[in-house]
C-alpha cells in the first residue's frame, strides 16, 4: 500500500492537477467522447453528500453519469458499514460486476466509503475481488483525484485508507443530484461510541466546519432555488465543539434561518443527550425551519440505554419530547429504534412499545440488531434467537402502523404548506411533502415539481396523506 502524497495546505490546487491530467487521458483512451461513470451509493446522507463530492470532482475531469454500470468508464460503489445487510449487498453487488469487467476489461471499478474503513473488510474485498482496481475510505475522499489518477496511470490496484488527520477539507466541487432538495454538512464523525455502532470508527472523530463555510453554501444553495435543505451530521448537537467561535448548533441553524428566502431547513441527526431547549425555541421561533424533528431513541427500556452507552434515559426524552410538543404547533416527530439489542428480554421491549404509544410518532426507522465487528456491544451476551427478535420486530411494525394512521387521520381537512417532489409512477400523482416531512400525494401538473404549494388533507391512507392543491 503506497500513502498518497495529499498536499494539505494546497490540496485544491493539487488535486486539480490530477483532475485535469485524468481529463487529458480519458479524452485521448476515449478519442474524444465523454467518460462515463456509473456512482452508487449506499447508506445515510453523509455517503449521499460524499457521493455528490466524488461526483463533482468528476465533472470537472470531464465525466458525465449514466444510472448503469453497463455503460460505464469508471464504476464506483460508496458503501456503508452499518449492519451486516448493508454489508452483504455490497459484497453481492460488486461480486456481480466480475461479467461485465471481463467483457470490458477498460472499466475501472472502485469501492470507498465506510465500509473501506474497516480493515477486515477493506482486505477481505481487495482479496476476494481482484478485479477491483481502487479501494479507499472516508478519510481519503479529498484525495480521490490522485488515487484515480494513479490506477488510470499505472494499470495497478491503488489501496488507500486510514488516513484520519481530523481535518476540514473545504472547496471540494460538488455536483449536487437535485435541484430543489440539498444536503449541507455540518460536522463529519462521532464521539459518541454507542456500544452498538460502527460509525465513529469508520467516519472518525467529531469536527466541525466553520459557521462562515455553512452560512455560505447556506446562501448559495438558497439564491440558486433550493428549497428544502438539510443539514447534515451525525450529532448535530453537539455542533460546534472545538472551534474558535462561541457557537452552538441551535445559533447555526437560527443564523442560517435569517436568510430571506422561500425555503425550508432541516437538520440530522440529533442525540436525545444534546438535544437542548434552545434548539427547540430556535426551531419554534424561526421562519424556515421544519417542524419535524428526528430524535432517535433506539430503546424505551433504561437498563438497555445504559448499556447501548447512550448517556439519557427514558425520563429525559420524554422530557425534550414534551417540550417540543408544547412549544412547535403539531410537531412531527420520527426516530430510529433498535430491537434485539444483547441482553434485551421482551420486558425491556415492552418499554420500547409503550414509549411509541405516548409519544406518538409520525414514522419510525426500526432495525433488528446487528453485530458489527470491533463495537463493545457484539462482545456482549445475545442469547435471544433471531426468530424471536424477528416476531418482537413484527409486533413493533404493526403498532407503529396503527399509531402512524391514527395520527395521519387527524389532519384530514387541515391545510397544509407542501414541496412538490415527484411523480408516483405507480398512480400518476404529485408526491409531495409537508414541513413535517410527510408523504401528500396530489393531483396535479408535473410541472409544478420542485415548486412549494398549499394543499387542503382530504384522506388518509396509513401513514401517506392525500390533499387537493388549492
Ligand atoms: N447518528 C445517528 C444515527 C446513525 S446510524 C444517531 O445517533 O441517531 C442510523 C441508525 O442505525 C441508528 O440510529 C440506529 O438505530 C441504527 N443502527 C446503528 N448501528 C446499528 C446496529 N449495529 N444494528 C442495528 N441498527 C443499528
Ligand atoms: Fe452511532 Fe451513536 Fe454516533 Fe449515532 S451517536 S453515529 S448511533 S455512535
Ligand atoms: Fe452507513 Fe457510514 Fe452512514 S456506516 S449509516 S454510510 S456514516
Amino acid at each position: 500500500m503506497q500513502k498518497s502524497d495529499l498536499n494539505k495546505e494546497n490540496y485544491l490546487e493539487q488535486q486539480n492537477y490530477y483532475l485535469n491530467l485524468i481529463a487529458e487521458l480519458m479524452s485521448v483512451r476515449k478519442r474524444g467522447e465523454t467518460p462515463l461513470a456509473f456512482i452508487h451509493t449506499y447508506g445515510c446522507q453523509q455517503n449521499v453528500a460524499d457521493s455528490e463530492k466524488i461526483k463533482g470532482m468528476l465533472s470537472v475531469a470531464g465525466f458525465d453519469f449514466v444510472d448503469k454500470p453497463d455503460d460505464a468508464d469508471f464504476i464506483l460503489f460508496n458503501t456503508c458499514a452499518v449492519r451486516e445487510h448493508a454489508e452483504d449487498r455490497v459484497f453481492g453487488n460488486v461480486g456481480a460486476l466480475k461479467t461485465l469487467k471481463r467483457k470490458h476489461p477498460q472499466i475501472m471499478i472502485a469501492l470507498c466509503g465506510c465500509m473501506m474503513e474497516q480493515k477486515h473488510i477493506a482486505e477481505r474485498m481487495y482479496k476476494s475481488f481482484p478485479f477491483v482496481s481502487l479501494v479507499f475510505g472516508t478519510h481519503s475522499l479529498q484525495n480521490f483525484p490522485e488515487l484515480y489518477y494513479r490506477a488510470l496511470f499505472t494499470g495497478k490496484r491503488v489501496y488507500e485508507r486510514d488516513n484520519d488527520d481530523k481535518k476540514i477539507y473545504e472547496g471540494i466541487p460538488v455536483k449536487r443530484d437535485g435541484t430543489f432538495k440539498g444536503w449541507l454538512p455540518v460536522m463529519y464523525g462521532c464521539d459518541n461510541f454507542c456500544t452498538y455502532c460502527i460509525v465513529p470508527y469508520v467516519r472518525g472523530r467529531e469536527r466541525s466546519r466553520k459557521p462562515q463555510d455553512i452560512l455560505n453554501e447556506a446562501k448559495e444553495l438558497i439564491n440558486s432555488g433550493y428549497k428544502d435543505i438539510t443539514l447534515l451530521g451525525q450529532n448535530v448537537n453537539s455542533y460546534g465543539k472545538g472551534l474558535e467561535e462561541d457557537i452552538t448548533f441551535a445559533k447555526l441553524i437560527g443564523e442560517i434561518d435569517k436568510i430571506p428566502g422561500d425555503y425550508w431547513l432541516r437538520f440530522m441527526t440529533s442525540h436525545p443527550k444534546d438535544c437542548s431547549k434552545e434548539l427547540i425555541d430556535t426551531i419554534a421561533n424561526s421562519e424556515h425551519i421544519s417542524t419535524h424533528l428526528h430524535l432517535p431513541f433506539q430503546s424505551g427500556s433504561d437498563p438497555i440505554l445504559k448499556k447501548m452507552n447512550r448517556h439519557y434515559d427514558r425520563k429525559k426524552y420524554l422530557e425534550i419530547i414534551n417540550y417540543a410538543k408544547e412549544k412547535i404547533p403539531n410537531v412531527s416527530i420520527t426516530s430510529d429504534i433498535i430491537v434485539g439489542f444483547p441482553g434485551e428480554t421482551y420486558e425491556d421491549f415492552q418499554e420500547t412499545i409503550s414509549l411509541i404509544k405516548e409519544v406518538e410518532f409520525t414514522s419510525l426507522f426500526t432495525f433488528i440488531y446487528s453485530p458489527r465487528v470491533g463495537t463493545p456491544a457484539a462482545e456482549m451476551d445475545d442469547p435471544i434467537p433471531p426468530e424471536e427478535k424477528s416476531k418482537w420486530f413484527r409486533e413493533l411494525l404493526s403498532v407503529q402502523e396503527g399509531i402512524a394512521a391514527k395520527r395521519c387521520a387527524s389532519m384530514v381537512g387541515k391545510t397544509e404548506k407542501i414541496l412538490v417532489e415527484s411523480v408516483n409512477e405507480k398512480n400518476g400523482k404529485l408526491q409531495c411533502r409537508n414541513s413535517g416531512n410527510i408523504i401528500v400525494e396530489c393531483e396535479g401538473e408535473s410541472s409544478l415539481i420542485g415548486t412549494f404549494q398549499t394543499a387542503e388533507i382530504t384522506e388518509a391512507r396509513n401513514w401517506i396523506l392525500r390533499g387537493k392543491i388549492i
